[in-house]
């Protein structure tokens, strides 16, 4: 669905990170946790290719004046790498986007007796906010959250709130524990090996590692990809990656923007 969105609110909440939140048609409340939008960052020629971000969050606000109705919001944390994100950062309350989503294969819930572990690399916890408001409603959630300082950390107290159970990792041990993320998860699998899930989203490196440690201790692990996209809805194929039975000989290449962006970790191939 294309859709004109007016920005309700757009804040930094760590340095280069930025929330931001927007109206919704009503269909959106009906998002998967790890399906994404498309947004044209402005009206202009350039830039000319709308950008992927995840959905943080989906709800309804009620507008101001009296005798409103609540109306649909949905929501994005995003990190500011470019042109298309400085223009985003830059944008205000009541400036317009156009908006092509929801779009992509979201996570799927899996067993509810399992407990549920998120792995989340800097704005790779992204998507796992709204996977995680879905998840508590049944099963038990722990949040392991990395990145490299403080400053990578983000939205902890919502998942908090929540009930989840936060882990954070810092590589400059600024917050929480020194170290990577995949560290503290492996962790707490040490103390306790049992039924449990994966989800996991943030950076390449981040995910091979936490697609090797789940294919270790033979645990389920849906990992959510980031990679480039250009038109996010199969036509370009300019997002594809390598499938687990990939090969020079025999190519097997996965769409990341309509077979993904979150896929079975052992659907994929992964370095050693
Ligand atoms: C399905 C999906 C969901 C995403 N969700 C989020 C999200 O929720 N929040 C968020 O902040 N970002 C997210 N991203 C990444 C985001 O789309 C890019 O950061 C954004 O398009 C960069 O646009 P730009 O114009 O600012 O940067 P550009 O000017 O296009 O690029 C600036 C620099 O960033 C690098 N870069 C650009 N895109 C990517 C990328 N996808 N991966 C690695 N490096 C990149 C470029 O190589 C360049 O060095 C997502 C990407 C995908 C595919
Ligand atoms: S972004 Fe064009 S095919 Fe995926």
């Amino acid at each position: 669905m294309q859709f004109k969105s007016m920005i309700l609110a757009n804040a930094e909440v760590s340095p280069g990170y930025w929330r931001m939140r927007m109206t919704a048609p009503p269909e959106f409340a009906a998002a998967q946790p790890g399906q994404f939008v498309m947004v044209r960052v402005n009206s202009a020629i350039d830039p000319l290719l709308r950008r992927p971000f995840g959905i943080f969050d989906v709800g309804t606000y009620v507008p101001a004046h009296s005798g409103a109705q609540p109306q649909p919001y949905l929501e994005m944390l995003y990190r500011v790498v470019g042109k298309g994100t400085a223009m985003l950062s830059e944008l205000h309350e009541t400036d317009l986007l156009d908006i092509l989503g929801p779009l992509g294969k979201g996570f799927d819930l899996g067993p509810l007796e399992e407990e549920k572990l998120i792995v989340g690399g800097g704005v790779g916890l992204a998507p796992l906010y709204l996977l995680a408001k879905e998840l508590v409603r049944q099963s038990r959630v722990r949040l392991f959250a990395g990145g490299r300082t403080r400053d990578d950390i983000l939205c902890i107290t919502e998942f908090e709130r929540l009930g989840v159970e936060c882990y954070v990792a810092t590589e400059d041990g600024s917050l929480g524990e020194r170290g990577l993320v995949t560290e503290a998860l492996e962790k707490r699998l040490d103390l306790d090996a049992g039924n449990a899930s994966i989800f996991a989203c943030g950076p390449h490196g981040m995910l091979n590692a936490v697609a090797a440690i789940a294919a270790r201790r033979a645990l389920s692990c849906q990992v959510s990809l980031e990679g480039y996209m250009a038109c996010g809805m199969g036509a370009c194929l300019g997002c594809v990656t390598p499938g687990h039975h990939h090969s020079p000989e025999t190519p097997d290449y996965r769409c990341v923007c309509t077979d993904g962006p979150v896929f079975d970790s052992v659907d994929l191939k992964w370095g050693a």
